[in-house]
């Protein structure tokens, strides 16, 4: 990506949002999907992949592993995979730009090769943390030949010739950290357990499920799971179906929300419980989302939505819903901010260590419209009065989600809000600007 020349841009209050969309495949599924494939024996198939940068860098990833990755002509993607603990030595380093979940789920699928493998990614991606998924893949036998400060990338990593299974009790809830251990525990005999004491997105352990692994998910504590992985299975192919991503869903669903006189229908959403926290919290503040029609759609449930304009009020928003909505509350702050009253969000350590500091990115995207906002520890407090000024320029910070809620802000503030750069949004949802203008919205 080109980071040098910066491309703003601005979002304007205009008519009312309208309209049936169909948000592109949700992100989670489609790495793993990719993933998955590639360790399978065979060819599998993925329909409705998310082709955004991000995903795009990890079907680059498979091939340079030996998997084989086609897309057809219908958009469908091929992957003839190479089994697990079969992936062959890249020549060049693995570049996986912004995205922490490729690079981390990769690591851990590398970490039970015997091959040696470098990681590399952007500005953002080299300062985030990878010494929590370090430490369990070097307890299984991978070892870290190189990495920068902290364990950080870029790295390199020699996979295990022999893995060792292994039972971790995870210290953050993360589902890259699970899924890492989970991915290096396919090539480990016997059994690789995970423990996590906030159950987190499972993406992971049902698509292993849908291309043959024996894996057991049970309760643990009050909010936890203890995840048991049989090791060493052979993967089948497998035909995946990608319902649409309900965190890219959020944007023009708060936007349809605070913009008034809007109705949209918003198409095949995925309704995993351990994804629709944000669903949940804004019904709590009075939001009018009706689902028309909720049906199976294969390893997960998916309903219709419809969304009506709705006047918000603000909540208290639980730590033990993070999880849920982890990739939500800087959209989350822009519905607070048009709400009235005062919503607190508890909880919220891990958005230090996102694509940005996603703690202070909202505050600060908030602040500098005119909204009143304090970080409280791990909390944050929005001062929602019913309306926003806007006005204000907002810097992105290599951050996606930081530039489509400003961007969704700016529909319905009284002045224009501007992004310094738009480039981002690519790699989570490519055509989030041709989306929103055919709802009606105004950016420019
Ligand atoms: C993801 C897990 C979450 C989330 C990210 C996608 C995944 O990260 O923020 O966007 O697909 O496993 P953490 O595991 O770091 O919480």
């Amino acid at each position: 990506m080109n980071t040098t020349a910066l491309t703003p841009l601005t979002a304007r209050r205009g008519g009312p949002l309208q309209g049936r969309v169909r948000v592109p495949g949700d992100k989670s599924i489609s790495h793993r999907a990719l993933i998955l494939a590639a360790m399978a024996v065979g060819e599998s198939t993925v329909t409705g992949l998310l082709e955004s940068e991000d995903v795009l860098n990890t079907a680059k990833a498979m091939s340079a592993l030996g998997a084989k990755v086609d897309r057809d002509k219908d958009g469908v993607w091929r992957v003839r995979g190479v089994g697990v603990g079969g992936f062959a030595e890249p020549e060049a380093p693995l570049d996986f730009g912004n995205s922490g979940t490729g690079c981390r789920l990769v690591i851990g699928a590398v970490a039970g090769c015997p091959i040696k493998a470098s990681f590399d990614g952007d500005a953002s991606l080299r300062k985030r943390p990878m010494r929590r998924i370090l430490d369990p893949l070097e307890k299984m036998g991978a070892q870290v030949l190189e990495q920068a400060e902290g364990g950080r990338l870029p790295l390199t990593l020699q996979g295990a010739r022999d893995p060792l299974p292994l039972e971790y009790e995870s210290q953050v809830p993360s589902a890259q950290l699970k899924s890492a251990v989970l991915l290096a525990g396919l090539a480990a005999p016997g059994e690789t357990t995970v423990i996590e004491a906030e159950a987190t997105r499972d993406h992971t352990e049902r698509l292993l499920k849908h291309f043959g692994a024996k894996i057991v998910s049970k309760p643990h504590g009050e909010l936890g799971r203890r995840i048991t992985l049989q090791g060493q299975p052979e993967l089948e192919p497998a035909d995946v179906t990608v319902p649409a991503d309900p965190s890219s869903a959020a944007f023009p669903m708060v936007a349809a929300l605070i913009v008034p006189g809007s109705d949209v229908v918003f198409e095949n959403v995925m309704m995993n419980p351990l994804r629709t926290g944000l669903f949940t919290t804004l019904k709590e503040m009075g939001a009018k989302i009706e689902v028309v029609e909720k049906r199976d759609g294969g390893a997960e449930e998916v309903a219709d939505l419809r969304v009506t304009t709705s006047q918000l009020k603000g909540v208290e928003v639980p730590p033990e819903r993070a999880p849920a909505m982890i990739d939500e509350y800087l959209i989350l702050g822009v519905a607070a901010a048009f709400a009235n009253g005062t919503t607190r969000m508890r909880g919220l350590k891990e958005l230090r260590v996102k694509e940005s500091d996603r703690l202070e990115a909202t505050a600060d995207m908030l602040r500098v419209n005119g909204i009143a906002v304090e970080i409280e520890g791990d909390d944050l407090i929005v001062h929602g009065k019913g309306s926003v000024q806007g006005g204000g320029e907002v810097k992105t910070h290599m951050d996606h989600r930081i530039a489509m809620s400003a961007l969704v802000m700016g529909l319905a503030s009284e002045q224009p809000v501007r992004i310094d750069d738009s480039a981002f949004i690519a790699t989570s949802f490519p055509d989030f600007t041709g989306l929103m203008r055919g709802l009606g919205a105004d950016l420019a």
